[in-house]
Parts: C-alpha cells; structure tokens; sequence
C-alpha cells in the first residue's frame, strides 16, 4: 500500500512542478521587453550656451599652444589671496566678496569657494617650479565656475572665468595685446577694437583692463561697431611678487596673465 501511496504522491509532484514551470514561463515569455525597439521619441539634450562659449575660447586657446588646467572650486587663502599679493588687510579682499568655510586647512590656511581663476596661476607655477629649476615656460588657460557673495540683476553668486597664464624669458604686454587681439577676432569673427585701460590688480603689475567697441541699440549688443565699450577681461603682467611666491625666478622670468568672464 505504501509504495503505491508514493507513487502517486510522486505523480501528484511532478505533475505539480511542470505546471508551476509552464505557468511562469507564459509569464516571463509575455513580459518580455525588446531592447531592440528604438525609443520613444526623448528630445536630444543641448549644451548650455556658457559651456559652448568655453568650448569655443578653449578650442582656440589650445589652437595657440595654450594647454587647459584646472584648479579646485574648494580653495584656501594662500592661494585665492595671499600668493596673488593680496594680504589679509587687504581692501581687494572686501571687493571679493568672499564665501568662507568655517574650517581651517591642516596647514591653518582658512578654506573658501574661489572668488576668481587666478589661484590655478599659482597652482600651476608651482607645478611646473617643483618639475624643473626654473618654472617656465607655461602657457596656460584654466575656465572653470568662480563664487562670490553678490545678488543683482546682472550678477549671480556663480558665474565662470577663464584665467590665461603665458610665463617665458621674453614676454611682454605687447604679446599680451597680440593674443587678446587674435583671440577676439576668431571668437566674434570680425575684427574688434580694443582699448587697454590702465587699471590695478595686487597680482599684476602693469595692469590693464580691456574694453571691446560695441554698440547698444534697441536691447541688442553688437560687437566690432559703434562707439561704446565692453568691459571683457582684466589683465597685466605677473607681479614679481607672485612669481616668488610660486617658485619663479622674476630675474629670469616675466609673463602675462588675465581673466576673462564667460557668462556675460
Ligand atoms: N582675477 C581678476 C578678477 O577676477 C582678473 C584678472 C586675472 C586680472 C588675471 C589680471 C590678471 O577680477
């Protein structure tokens, strides 16, 4: 009686187990998904127009030699301020506007978002001073996003800079002028007139900010006419002081930097 008892009990599982497979098996087979099938229409994204204008002044940047650097948002003093000659007491501080961390560095440094793209100048001097003896040559652009404590119509509390750092034996302002001048007329595609306005930066000396001609009628800007002027960069030649503070020789060599804003 027993060994009949279990062969229908056998009978009864198998039975069983065969029905639970075909059943999940229907299951799976009409759940099936073609990853073949092409989607359902998502629109392609675009580039923000700030991050197709860096493309382009990269693009042309690295067309001259330049190589593209980048330094930490997170920065301390020594290098947003006081590699640049700009000490605590220093009045450009307040200008800065700074956003400060509550904490300090190991080294005691206090820790802040960047007010500008300068620090990455210091950053890679000191780079390029600990490779080689000398520091140079260097040809350098660093954009990248910069924070201030600033809330208007026409300024945000983020807004991106692109820093250029030229360091070498034989330069001068003249080299300076020639690239900015190469560089607005492949970036508007006409040629712009510049204006070199004396101006002071702590980090460099001279200092020259740099309008382009340009008109304002009707809400539009047009660049390469008229007889307004665009404020568009800051710039100079690196102070000797902040080449000593990056480990650069400043009797052996000079160079020229400036910072340019994007957003605008
Ligand atoms: N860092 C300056 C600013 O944010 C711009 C600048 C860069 C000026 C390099 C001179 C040289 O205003």
């Amino acid at each position: 009686i027993n060994e009949g008892k279990q062969k229908v009990q056998d009978a009864i599982a198998g039975r069983k187990s065969a029905m639970e497979e075909a059943a999940l098996n229907e299951q799976l087979a009409s759940e099936t998904v073609d990853v073949t099938l092409p989607g359902r229409g998502e629109l392609p994204g675009g580039l923000h127009p700030v991050n197709r204008m860096r493309r382009r002044i990269e693009d042309f940047f690295l067309r001259l030699g330049f190589d593209i650097s980048e330094g930490p948002e997170v920065e301390d003093d020594f290098h947003n301020f006081e590699a640049l000659n700009i000490p605590g007491h220093h009045p450009a501080r307040a200008m800065h506007d700074t956003f400060y961390f509550p904490d300090h560095d190991s080294d005691g440094h206090r820790m802040l978002l960047r007010t500008h793209t300068s620090p990455v100048q210091i950053r890679s001097m000191v780079e390029v001073a600990s490779k080689d003896a000398g520091g140079a040559p260097i040809r350098i652009i660093a954009p990248g996003r910069v924070y201030r404590s600033d809330s208007d119509a026409t300024h945000t509390p983020m807004f991106h800079q692109v820093e250029g750092l030229a360091i070498d034996k034989n330069l001068s302002m003249a080299n300076l002028k020639w690239v900015l001048e190469e560089f607005f007329t492949a970036y508007f595609g006409t040629s712009v007139k510049t204006r070199f306005r004396a101006s002071h930066f702590p980090f460099t000396e001279p200092s020259a900010e740099v309008d382009i001609q340009c008109s304002f009628s009707g809400g539009t800007v047009k660049v390469g006419e008229g007889d307004d002027w665009l404020e568009v960069l800051g710039s100079g030649m690196v102070h000797p002081k902040v080449l000593q503070a990056a480990g650069v020789d400043p009797n052996e060599y000079q160079g020229f930097a400036f910072g340019m804003g994007i957003d605008r």
